[in-house]
């Protein structure tokens, strides 16, 4: 009873313990030494024995109990906690510049009307080049040198263009159609300003009575929305085989506001999507009436124009994903 008085810690009384109960200790031996006395004195030293046991067992406990309290009260005092303290707020990540911008753009085209549709990213040679009116052999698809995918037939490719989710959409309605169309695109191309992984949001809009001044306005009003009320723009002449015309659309560069730059090449201006009137080849393809019904589609490059929003001048710092690059957007 003394020595379990005398614990001053939780270790201390375990010590005890073990002294009095252990496999040696005192009190296992009186235990053991019940059995072999004399049978006349056995039950009344076995019962003092096991009053004993137990009474040195509760003490034990609640010396136990009464340790721990203590303890918990003294750290309790240590640990306080100042809630009059102001909080660590958690540091916010956010979305990568190419998320941001993507889905910017898709924000505006949903506000003029377009709603969004999405293709697979192995596509076969027929929606990506076929049905767009590129016949096998065709020099255009030299522009667009992509990865093909063993398939035994040879006609899977990554997709060099969102276009092919034109195809895809007119195959299953009927017009009037106004979509837009996000998503990974491939081209076996790497340079500063190409990477051969990269995304494009793609625009097709066919109804009755279209004409390229709805194409002209309509992305005349985009830019004004992502680049600013006073952007100057112009549209030039250009090639594709899916639509006709073609066009290629410029905005003023922003880096130099148009007197000449590395960045604009000396031209003032920069390209930033290529975009015409569907072909009736196309619609030929999706069985739509070329006489019935119009339409224009546009096909930008979404790397592109977060470098030119934000000034970056090597598309491959968008994929490194290093935090002190990402950082600062
Ligand atoms: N798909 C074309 C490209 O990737 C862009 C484009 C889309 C052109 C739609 C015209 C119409 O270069």
């Amino acid at each position: 009873m003394a020595a379990i008085a005398a614990a001053r810690s939780e270790s201390d009384l375990l010590d005890a313990k073990g002294r009095f109960f252990g496999k040696k200790g005192a009190v296992s031996g009186i235990l053991k030494g019940v059995a072999g006395l004399p049978v006349e004195e056995r039950k009344a030293i076995g019962d003092l024995a096991n009053r004993a046991r137990a009474e040195l067992e509760s003490a034990f406990d609640a010396r136990l109990a009464g340790i721990r309290e203590q303890e918990r009260g003294r750290s309790e005092g240590r640990e306080r906690i100042d809630v009059t303290l102001p909080g660590r707020a958690p540091m916010p990540g956010h979305r990568h510049p190419v998320s941001q911008t993507m889905s910017d753009i898709l924000s505006a085209f949903r506000r003029l009307g377009f709603s969004v549709q999405c293709g697979p990213d192995v596509e076969t040679d027929y929606y990506n080049f076929e049905a767009l009116n590129f016949p096998p052999e065709h020099p255009a698809r030299d522009m667009q040198d992509t990865f093909y995918v063993e398939s035994g037939t040879g006609d899977l490719v990554l997709r060099t263009h969102t276009s092919p989710v034109q195809i895809r959409t007119m195959e299953r309605r009927k017009p009037p159609v106004r979509i837009i169309a996000p998503g990974t695109v491939y081209r076996s191309d790497s340079d500063i300003t190409h990477s051969p992984m990269f995304h494009q949001v793609e625009g097709l809009a066919v109804d009755r009575d279209i004409t390229m001044a709805d194409l002209k306005g309509l992305l005349t009003e985009f830019c004004r929305m992502t680049f600013g009320p006073t952007t100057p723009v112009r549209f030039r002449p250009s090639y594709f085989p899916f639509t006709e015309p073609s066009a290629e659309m410029d905005i003023r560069c922003v880096l130099c506001g148009g007197s000449g730059c590395r960045v604009c090449k000396e031209s003032g201006w920069l390209e930033i999507l290529g975009a015409g009137m569907v072909d009736p080849m196309v619609f030929g393809f999706v069985g739509y009436d070329p006489e019935e019904y119009a339409g224009f589609a546009f096909g930008m490059g979404i790397e592109r124009i977060a470098m030119l929003r934000h000034g970056i001048s090597d598309i491959r710092l968008l994929f490194e994903n290093d935090i002190r690059f990402l950082s600062q957007f």
